[in-house]
């Protein structure tokens, strides 16, 4: 089977597009063909050695996938081969087949097509953590998205519609907020022309959001909690802009608010009957339409080096899919 390695860390032109022999299901395991694996923001990290998953080398990149199962090791139940499936292996599915214990593939209906599924798990699995695990998001709440085009944004504003709340996009252009408010956004700020702290006040009249989910971080982070609403909460997700951000504490206490981390890669550890609850929900939503997986653009296996350079260049709304 072609698979996309990473043999030291470093750039994405530093992958190897190599030949491996197919691989053979053990115990619990199923074999996948693999028909769509997709990017995260975080597979631009891991194979610089800046993520805090480090997997030994060689490994490829590309967290999760859809496919189709081909092999099923011993004392597998409930799965067989032909079965389409997503799956969540936290690296490794930028190949042709890949090889995973059978608790960590979901059955998907006919109708959910692969490039679709295979975006699924990561943006929405930790955007519905967030808002109904961790923020307790409810009907009638302002919701204000960071970096609201990108992969966990779009989650956060699709889900935050589904759970009733009125959505106001961030992002840097007014293409990027064009497309939030196709995919349900209520409102849109572009925090590379207005101050995000004063735009978020003026469009809430005052009161701020009560909800703020942030997967960017930098600059950002703080100026959007400076407008947060009395005993809101302002979710941790992530730092795309590079620099994890030093909050004064004195806003948590003047604002009554709730700084709430989220771990999305430990809940499903720690928590995987809470998880698999929320990933049936995902599929359900996915195969009514209720959520987008909307896909920016497909890459050719080989070519997932320009794939990881379009995120990292933040060029990209929605998923980066990859086919083998
Ligand atoms: N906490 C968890 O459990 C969890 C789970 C999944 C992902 N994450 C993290 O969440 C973050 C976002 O992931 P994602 O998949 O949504 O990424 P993404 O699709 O690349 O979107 C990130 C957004 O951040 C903004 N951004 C600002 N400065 C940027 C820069 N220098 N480079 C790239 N983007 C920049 C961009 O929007 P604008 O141009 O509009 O600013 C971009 O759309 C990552 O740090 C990821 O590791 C955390």
């Amino acid at each position: 089977m072609k698979a996309i390695l990473c043999t030291h860390f470093g750039g994405p032109d530093e992958l190897e597009f190599k030949d491996l022999p197919d691989p053979s299901p053990g115990s619990g395991e199923v074999v996948v063909a693999v028909k769509s694996a997709a990017l995260n923001f975080f597979d631009t990290l891991i194979i610089a050695g800046k993520y805090q998953l480090k997997p030994p080398f060689p490994f490829s990149p590309a967290s999760e996938f859809a496919g189709v199962v081909e092999r099923v090791g011993a004392g597998v139940t409930g799965l067989a081969a032909g079965d389409r499936v997503l799956g969540y292996g936290g690296f490794g599915a930028a190949r042709e087949k890949v090889q995973i214990g059978a608790q960590r593939v979901v059955k998907i209906p006919d109708k959910l097509d692969f490039d679709r599924a295979a975006g699924v798990t990561v943006i929405y699995g930790t955007t519905l953590h967030a808002l109904k695990d961790r923020a307790k998001l409810k009907s009638g709440e302002t919701l204000a998205v960071l970096g609201a085009s990108g992969g966990t944004g779009l989650a956060a504003i699709e889900i935050g519609k589904l759970m009733g709340a009125h959505v106001i996009a961030c992002a840097s252009s007014d293409d990027k907020l064009a497309f939030c408010r196709e995919r349900g956004a209520d409102e849109g700020i572009n925090y590379a022309k207005e101050d995000i702290k004063e735009a978020l006040r003026r469009v809430t009249k005052g009161k701020g959001a009560d909800v703020i989910y942030d997967p960017v971080g930098g600059s950002y982070a703080e100026a959007a909690l400076r407008s947060i609403a009395w005993q809101g909460r302002f979710l941790v997700i992530g730092f795309a802009a590079g620099e994890i951000p030093k909050i004064p504490l004195n806003l948590a206490l003047l604002k009554g608010c709730d700084i709430v981390g989220v771990f999305w890669g430990a809940f499903i550890e720690r928590d995987p009957q809470g998880h698999q609850a929320n990933m049936a929900e995902l599929v359900r939503w996915a195969d009514a339409g209720q959520i987008s997986a909307h896909v920016h653009a497909t890459y050719p296996l080989a070519e997932t080096p320009a794939a990881i350079k379009a995120i990292a260049d933040r060029k990209v709304m929605g998923k980066v899919i990859l086919h083998p």
